[in-house]
């Protein structure tokens, strides 16, 4: 099976798991294991924070840098397809307490103007006080699209001006700084506090880090316990993203070049696909232009050996490449894909 589901699906690699078995541990909650102590050290150098806290998901990340922002009784404002918004189960309610607004964004993103609108009349109309705003880059159910730069700024300097904090879910931060060519750092100190996750692009098993300035990430190391996410040897897990820091974040350019291929193979064969949407890892086909229903199709795909999963909408279906592919399931994928579906094509 070609599984495209997802780069949440690879297995720790051979080198991944010599790391992972000469790790260097101690007790986490006692600030005592190297390993973490150096994961946390590097991943906020490379995301241009003060500090950074290991955490077993981004979930998780995502709802302490919440619950760092917010009161309960204050505002949310987050494009309405973003993960904190739909895929987190109402943490933003349940945890922090807050009052989510979802504004409609294009390719994920937001305007100045929509945030500023959204800020304002909050606060104008309703006396609810607008405490973050939540950009996720890449843009998950957008098609793993990239957050320009110039665009942060211009929200960041709306949502300063506004007394709103800025998050970033960088759930695949390190996917937006390859896509850009920049630094992760050129990206992540831009906002107040950020979540990346280490299980996705990266290949590790599990984890993820929030990362922000010194004084909240003492606040957030407390919310860590609170959560339970407070462990023990977690240099286990820690060591296997030190190992993906050297060896897979780089590499990530490849997983891009692929998802590029197999959409310009797909789009050659007549395929719904639009190719200008390609900015990462991911690429999303449109199953509204098919005669086929969406469900039949993934299974007829699974079953000629090709697994690509549903996205959000009842659509879109996405393909996403990783660590676990290789050039030869890229080219098979193009191949079986188009075979299985072409003859569906609206003409
Ligand atoms: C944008 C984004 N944020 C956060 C998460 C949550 O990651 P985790 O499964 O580590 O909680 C995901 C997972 O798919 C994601 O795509």
């Amino acid at each position: 099976m070609i599984d495209l589901r997802s780069d949440t699906v690879t297995r720790p690699t051979p080198g991944m798991r010599a790391a992972i078995a000469a790790a260097e541990v101690g007790d986490e909650q006692m600030g005592e294991d190297p390993s973490v102590n150096e994961l946390q050290e590097r991943v906020a150098a490379l995301l241009g924070q003060e500090r950074a806290i290991f955490l077993p998901t981004a979930t998780m990340a995502n709802q302490i840098a919440l619950k760092l922002h917010g009161r309960p009784g204050d505002v949310l404002i987050a494009e309405e397809h973003s993960h904190v918004v739909i895929y987190e189960f109402g943490g933003a309610a349940v945890h922090a307490g807050l009052l989510t607004v979802g504004l409609s964004g294009s390719g994920g993103r937001l305007t100045p103007e929509q945030v500023r609108a959204a800020a304002s009349t909050v606060e104008d109309i309703v006396d609810q006080r607008p405490a973050v705003l939540v950009l996720e880059n890449t843009h998950n159910v957008a098609g793993g699209r990239v957050w320009p730069l110039a665009e942060i700024d211009d929200v960041v300097a709306v949502a300063r001006a506004a007394r709103v904090g800025v998050h970033m879910d960088g759930a695949r931060l390190f996917n937006a700084a390859v896509g850009l060519g920049v630094p992760p750092a050129e990206i992540g100190s831009r906002v107040d506090t950020v979540t990346v996750c280490l299980s996705k692009g990266l290949g590790c098993p599990l984890g993820a880090c929030l990362a922000g300035p010194a004084e909240l990430m003492e606040v957030a190391w407390r919310e860590k316990f609170l959560f339970g996410g407070a462990m023990r040897q977690a240099g286990i897990v820690a060591a296997a993203a030190l190992y993906a820091l050297d060896n897979h974040v780089e590499r990530l350019a490849v997983d891009h070049e692929r998802a590029r291929r197999l959409a310009e193979g797909w789009h050659a064969a007549g395929l719904p696909v639009e190719l200008d949407r390609v900015e990462t890892n991911f690429v999303q086909i449109d199953t509204s232009r098919l005669d086929m229903p969406r469900a039949e199709m993934l299974s007829a795909l699974r079953a000629a050996g090709v697994a690509l999963s549903p996205t959000f909408g009842p659509t879109h279906v996405r393909a996403v490449t990783h660590l676990d592919l290789d050039d030869a399931d890229i080219d098979r994928a193009i191949e079986i894909v188009s075979e299985t579906l072409v003859r569906h094509a609206a003409a």
